[in-house]
């Protein structure tokens, strides 16, 4: 196995659950995931770190998808360990295997800055979310300031192999309204304790736009 690889299976996993799973942002992902209702999918759910905040007693069913075998695995345990039947399988968000507006509820934590192509994924994400469903979103991007920006810029090339592909320049308020979503109301902060450069978060609830 080379190196890359054996970072990838072994590595990058623990450092993005320890990353992800900080108590500013468990903060944040309390207040948002029990928003969740009815039939829900969760893209990237490795890990399972959004598993706790999830009410069993307001969701009729559970699917979501994730590349990476060993944080699918993760996330298996943390439902098993919550106790209710859930649908996690390996896949991408450039191909959602799930059918057209299946789906009240679409969450998406920290993985849009991960994904190959992020255009495709969020075409999919409102492929699969019914006409007046909701699209929980928690994400970090790029940072409005042109100084930290550029920053990101620099730093990126080198921060992405190190976990996982993910990107610190894109911007998440803005591509879920170029791929046709209403975002009501976008919250924006850096998140504290965190450098800026990787704590610019958007979060909130979208709907397809026109409905
Ligand atoms: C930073 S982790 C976040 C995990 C989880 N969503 C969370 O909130 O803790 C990024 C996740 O995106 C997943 N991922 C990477 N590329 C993906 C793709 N093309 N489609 C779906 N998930 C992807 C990774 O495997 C990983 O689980």
């Amino acid at each position: 196995m080379g190196l890359k690889r054996w970072y990838d299976e072994h590595v990058m996993p623990r450092m993005i659950t320890l990353a992800c799973g900080q108590e500013n942002i468990m903060d944040r992902r309390m207040r948002l995931i029990p928003l969740a209702r009815g039939r829900v999918f969760e893209l990237g759910c490795g890990g399972g770190l959004n598993q706790a905040f999830y009410r069993a007693d307001q969701i009729s069913s559970f699917a979501g998808i994730d590349p990476h075998a060993k944080l699918l695995a993760r996330a298996r345990d943390q439902a098993a360990e919550k106790g209710w039947e859930v649908n996690i399988r390996q896949g991408r968000g450039e191909d959602i295997p799930f059918n057209d507006s299946q789906f009240d509820t679409v969450v998406c934590t920290y993985t849009l800055c991960s994904v190959e192509d992020p255009e495709r994924v969020l075409s999919e994400m409102r492929r699969i979310l019914r006409p007046g469903g909701q699209l929980l979103f928690l994400e970090h991007g790029r940072s409005p300031e042109a100084k930290v920006a550029r920053w990101q810029k620099r730093i990126e090339p080198v921060w992405k192999p190190l976990a996982g592909g993910c990107h610190l320049t894109r911007p998440v308020g803005a591509s879920l309204r170029g791929a046709g979503f209403e975002v009501e109301p976008l919250g924006q902060s850096y998140l504290s304790k965190t450098p800026k450069v990787l704590g610019w978060m958007e979060w909130g609830v979208a709907r397809k736009a026109g409905y």
